[in-house]
């Protein structure tokens, strides 16, 4: 009998899978193949800087308590006294009250969005926001819409018929695209309605702003900002997240945000890293310089043709739209043999049509890099 049942659950797992298959999207797990990194978030090259390992090795060593794990959740066992000044010291780094960190990205969004509107509340987020807070959104009992990307328009009808508390999600540079939300005019409209503006900063962490402190303090926007997500997998090269916002959205957080209640804290050497690597953030202001002269060089030396395909963007993730699972598929197989390690995002990732070459550039990328990367492209 049990064996019935666990080929008929197989059964339907393998259909799903050959659906995939026929569909050219099966997703399977590749081990880093050694070729130039055109793919990975690194941004800054952090997670690869041996000067920042070493940095990290002698704050360890330094560190007067020492613990392998944390041996509990923050509530219990597993809080200490770099938490919370790390907390406090990120939250004035990017000019926000306080902050709570969060064990990923994914956590932060997840919990933070499932546990701060009511079943009354109304929550707003861009259609292509990123799946943690599109979970997080579906977790929660609020009513949710999605609007169009970047549409102020539809934003705004949006806002006008929603009810109870209002709360509006974007992301300041969308990661399957490396567009930019129109922040100042969302800012503007969430002050206007009294709508709360939560941002997911997560790729414009250490790339916008004079050190890195993302896009709402390039723009000035702290004030007019709800929540800010930022995470340390990134630029910053480790692991882990932060939200930032007033005390009592911190307070509120540690009581009622599941993600953070229920699971074990960071480590030691997570803190540490996060702790070194924002150090060494705002110490080496010229590797931000670096990243951005790689991008613009980038986007200058890109050829007509398929500049008509790039979706506009500053950041450091560029997109070559290329429709078709397989089209892209064999493209990013022709480059990667070329030596340059770029991934192709695929339909369901994003929709069909719009499949994409996803390029991420580093301030590590050097010049004859990016050509050697462009003449392997082709022309149209
Ligand atoms: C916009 C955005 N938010 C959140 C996350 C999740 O962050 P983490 O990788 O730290 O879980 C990602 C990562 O893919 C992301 O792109």
């Amino acid at each position: 009998m049990v064996c019935t049942i666990m080929s008929e659950i197989d059964e339907r797992l393998r259909t799903a899978l050959d659906e995939r298959i026929s569909q050219q999207s099966l997703r399977t797990l590749t081990l880093n193949n050694g070729l130039i990194d055109f793919c990975s978030n690194d941004y800054l090259g952090f997670s690869r800087s041996t000067q920042l390992q070493k940095n990290i090795r002698e704050a360890e060593e330094n560190y007067p308590v020492h613990h392998i794990g944390s041996t509990g959740s923050r509530l219990l066992s597993g809080n200490n006294h770099l938490f919370e000044e790390l907390e406090q010291r990120i939250a004035s780094f990017h000019d926000a009250e306080a902050g709570l960190i969060f064990n990923s990205g994914y956590d932060a969004n997840i919990g933070l969005l499932s546990c701060i509107a009511k079943r009354t509340d109304t929550i707003l987020y861009d259609q292509l926001v990123h799946a943690s807070i599109r979970d997080g959104v579906r977790l929660s009992y609020a009513r949710s819409f999605s609007f169009a990307h970047n549409n102020i328009n539809e934003l705004e009808q949006k806002i006008k018929s929603a009810t109870g508390n209002i709360f509006v999600v974007v992301e300041s540079i969308y990661s399957m695209d490396g567009d930019c939300a129109p922040l100042q005019e969302i800012a503007k409209l969430c002050s206007h309605y009294g709508a709360n503006l939560i941002v997911d900063e997560a790729h414009a962490t250490g790339v916008f702003g004079e050190k890195g402190e993302g896009k709402i303090v390039e723009l000035g926007l702290q004030k007019q900002v709800f929540a800010r997500v930022h995470t340390f997998g990134k630029a910053l090269g480790c692991h882990g997240a932060i939200v930032l916002g007033s005390e009592t959205l911190r307070s509120y957080l540690i009581n009622f945000c599941r993600s953070f209640i229920y699971t074990t804290a960071l480590p030691l050497h997570s803190l540490l890293s996060i702790q070194c690597a924002y150090n060494f953030m705002e110490s080496n202001a010229e590797m931000l310089i670096q990243l951005r002269n790689r991008i613009a060089y980038f986007k200058n030396n890109i050829g007509k043709m398929l500049k008509q395909s790039l979706i506009e963007s500053n950041s450091a993730i560029q997109c070559i739209i290329i429709p078709g699972n397989e089209n892209v598929r064999a493209l990013a197989k022709q480059i990667q043999e070329a030596g340059f390690d770029v991934r192709p995002i695929l339909h369901p990732t994003v929709p069909a049509g719009s499949e994409r070459l996803r390029i991420c550039l580093h301030a590590f990328n050097t010049e004859k890099e990016i050509d050697g990367l462009l003449q392997s492209l082709p022309l149209v």
